[in-house]
């Protein structure tokens, strides 16, 4: 198939990060500082892409306030006439930092919210004194009168905290809440037994979202991910694998999708090496899973295959081992059944602790058996 230009790019700035969410989204294997990109080459990934016609540009990380350049990286892409979000714990952001993003050009910042007491954020972020700081981080951008969208991670320990979040998102002034039920891939699929929401929850979840959305209509937009190992069909992953969107990676390898460096036989073309418009569209890992010709039964002869285009393949290879397979979040998935179960498992386990992330270059812990 002919692929369109993607819409959107998310920059991962760096890995590093003060806080270690125990389901942070980065890879296991995290990529050091002395193989980031530098600030020249970041500039020219943001111009090819903007050539290329990306329109919104996501700076992530980790947490993108440990790059020194952020503001000239913002400046840099402004620049390149992209429209820049930066996604941010808050954690190193002053407010002469935020001052000089928006003299930079900086148009919309993202602010995570791991729980809505300092107990629960620090406890979860892994970082004392974080909760603390990012409400004084708040109160800055709300001054200075950034677009703000607040990003709660919810999960089995601070599902309870929702109605909270959606309030504090209307006191913060956010124009929108995205509500994402942790999805586990890299860090969080060692959390399962922590972090499991209970089918319960998952419920309470969806009623109290789908309330809050006709009590907030003209004030707060709520974007949802609901608890997908408990839902019957799965989420249309990146818009389609290859589609809308690319992540960049801290060293400058180019993906499909975030947790796309979990599927082994795929390889990944570097932007150091590659101009980004071949690795979009010759690009094998771009074209393994793009569109629906890939697809083997169910979802070939599937009524919902442009839908949701099969799921994640991630997912897929997870749980399924074989990235091409259904995503067995599915119904139609010989998996699913077993995928169900698995979720009650997870969700029953008591006193399972968080496995936290580590720092680049530092050994990876694993769940005690
Ligand atoms: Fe989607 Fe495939 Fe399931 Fe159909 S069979 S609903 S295309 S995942
Ligand atoms: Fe990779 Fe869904 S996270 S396709």
């Amino acid at each position: 198939m002919t692929a369109r230009p993607p819409i959107a790019m998310l920059a991962e700035l760096t890995h590093r990060c003060p806080l270690a969410c125990p389901y942070c989204s980065n890879p296991v294997d995290l990529a050091r500082q002395e193989n980031e990109l530098s600030t020249a080459e970041w500039r020219d990934v943001f111009r090819q892409a903007a050539d290329l016609g990306v329109l919104q540009l996501h700076l992530s990380g980790g947490e993108p306030a440990t790059r020194r350049d952020l503001e000239e990286l913002v400046q840099a892409a402004r620049d390149a006439g992209l429209y820049t979000n930066l996604i941010t714990s808050g954690i190193g952001l002053t407010e002469r930092r935020l001052k000089a993003l928006d003299d930079a050009g900086l148009d919309h910042i993202q602010l995570s919210l791991q729980g809505t007491t300092p107990e629960m954020a620090d406890e979860i972020g892994g970082y004392k004194g974080g909760y603390k700081r990012k409400m004084m981080v708040a109160e800055w951008i709300a001054a200075i009168g950034f677009p703000l969208t607040l990003n709660a991670v919810l999960h089995r320990r601070n599902l309870h905290q929702l109605p909270r979040a959606l309030e504090m998102a209307v006191e913060m002034g956010a124009r929108r809440i995205e509500v994402a039920t942790v999805q586990f891939h890299g860090w969080a699929l060692k959390n399962r037994d922590a972090l499991m929401p209970t089918r319960a929850q998952a419920e309470e979840a969806t009623r109290i979202v789908t309330e809050a959305r006709a009590r907030l209509k003209g004030t707060l937009v709520i974007d949802y991910v609901p608890a997908d190992y408990h839902s019957d069909y799965p989420k249309r992953c990146m818009g389609g694998w290859g589609s809308t969107g690319l992540n960049v990676a801290p060293d400058g390898v180019v993906l499909p999708c975030h947790a796309a460096q979990s599927i082994p036989h795929l390889s990944f073309d570097n932007a150091r090496e590659t101009p980004l418009s071949d690795i979009w569209y010759e690009g094998r890992a771009f074209n393994a899973y793009r569109g629906t010709d890939w697809m083997p039964e169910p979802c070939a002869s599937c009524e919902r295959k442009e839908v949701d285009f099969g799921g994640c393949r991630c997912q897929a290879m997870a749980l399924a081992g074989d990235a091409a397979a259904t995503d067995p979040v599915c119904v139609k998935s010989p998996h699913h059944i077993d995928l169900q179960a698995r979720a009650e498992a997870h969700a029953a386990a008591e006193g399972a602790p968080l496995i936290y992330r580590s720092a680049p270059g530092k050994p990876v812990p694993e769940p005690a058996e």
